[in-house]
C-alpha cells in the first residue's frame, strides 16, 4: 500500500517530534535489533487485538508504530490498519513485515501531533512504548489529537512506561527498574538510564488527568509493575 502524505502543517513553536528523543532507535541496525529487544511478538499482538474486538472491517490506527507488528496482525484479519511513526526506518521495516506477510496496511510518515487523519473516525487507536517520547504538555495534545480520530464510544489503548508508586521513593524504585534491566536480554542498562534521564516518562495520576481532559473515560487500568501502565478508554 503506497503511503500517503497525511500531515498538519505545525507552527513554529511546536515540538520538534521528528528530532531523536533518549534512546537512539532510528538508525538502521538499531531497527534490525528493535523487534528482539523489545520482544515483539504477533502471537501477543493477535491477543490484543482480540481483547480490543478488532476485526475484519475495524478501522484501527496504531500511533507510533514502530516496526508495525501490531497494524500487520490487525490487517491480517481483514482491519483497516493505519501505522503511523516518524521515522522513516521503522516504517521502511514495517512496509518489509507487511509485504513479507502479504497484508495491506495503509503506512503514514508522521507524528503524534501532526498526523492529520482523514479516512474516517476510527474503531480503535492504539499506542505501545510511545507517549513517553512527547513532555507533559506535548502528550496532552496528542491525546486531543488521538480522540479526535475516534468516533464516539471509540476505544484508546495505551501502553508505556508510566510511573505508579509513591513519589516519595522514586530514586529507589527507579534504581530497582534500571538494576533488573539486561537480566532477560533486550534492552541494556544504559538504555534505561537513558530513558529515565531524558525521556519523559510519566506519573498515572498525571497521565489519567490528561486522557480525561482529551475526552477519554478510562474504562480500565492496570499496573503490571510500578513503572507500567496500561489503560482502556471510550471516547466520549
Ligand atoms: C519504543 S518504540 C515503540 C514502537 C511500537 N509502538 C512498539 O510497541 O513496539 C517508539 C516509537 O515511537 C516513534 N516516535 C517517537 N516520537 C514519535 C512521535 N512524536 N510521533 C510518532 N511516533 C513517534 C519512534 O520512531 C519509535 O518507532
Amino acid at each position: 500500500m503506497p503511503r500517503s502524505d497525511t500531515r498538519h502543517p505545525r507552527p513554529v513553536w511546536s515540538f520538534r517530534e521528528y528530532a531523536p528523543v533518549g534512546v537512539d532507535l532510528g538508525s538502521a541496525a538499531a531497527v534490525a535489533a528493535y523487534d528482539g529487544n523489545q520482544g515483539t511478538d504477533p502471537a501477543a499482538d493477535d491477543a490484543l487485538l482480540d481483547r480490543l474486538g478488532v476485526t475484519a472491517g475495524t478501522r484501527l490506527i496504531d500511533l507510533a508504530c514502530g516496526t508495525g507488528s501490531l497494524v500487520v496482525q490487525a490487517a491480517r484479519r481483514g482491519a483497516q490498519a493505519h501505522g503511523v511513526d516518524v521515522s522513516e526506518q521503522m516504517l521502511r521495516h514495517a512496509e518489509a513485515r507487511a509485504e513479507r506477510l502479504d497484508a495491506a496496511p495503509h503506512w503514514h510518515l508522521a507524528g503524534f501531533l501532526d498526523y492529520a487523519h482523514t479516512a474516517g473516525p476510527a474503531d480503535v487507536v492504539t499506542t505501545r512504548s510511545a507517549l513517553h517520547q512527547l513532555p507533559d504538555f506535548w502528550k496532552q495534545q496528542a491525546l486531543v489529537n488521538a480522540a479526535a480520530m475516534l468516533r464516539p464510544g471509540g476505544t484508546f489503548y495505551l501502553w508505556d512506561v508510566v510511573f505508579s508508586f509513591d513519589p516519595a521513593d522514586t530514586d529507589a524504585r527507579l534504581q530497582h527498574w534500571i538494576d533488573a534491566s539486561g537480566t532477560d536480554g533486550g534492552f541494556t542498562r544504559s538504555d534505561y538510564e537513558t530513558h529515565v534521564r531524558e525521556e519523559f516518562s510519566t506519573y498515572a495520576w498525571v497521565l489519567e488527568g490528561m486522557l480525561e481532559r482529551a475526552g477519554l473515560t478510562i474504562v480500565s487500568r492496570a499496573f503490571p509493575r510500578p513503572t507500567h501502565a496500561e489503560y482502556v478508554c471510550a471516547r466520549r
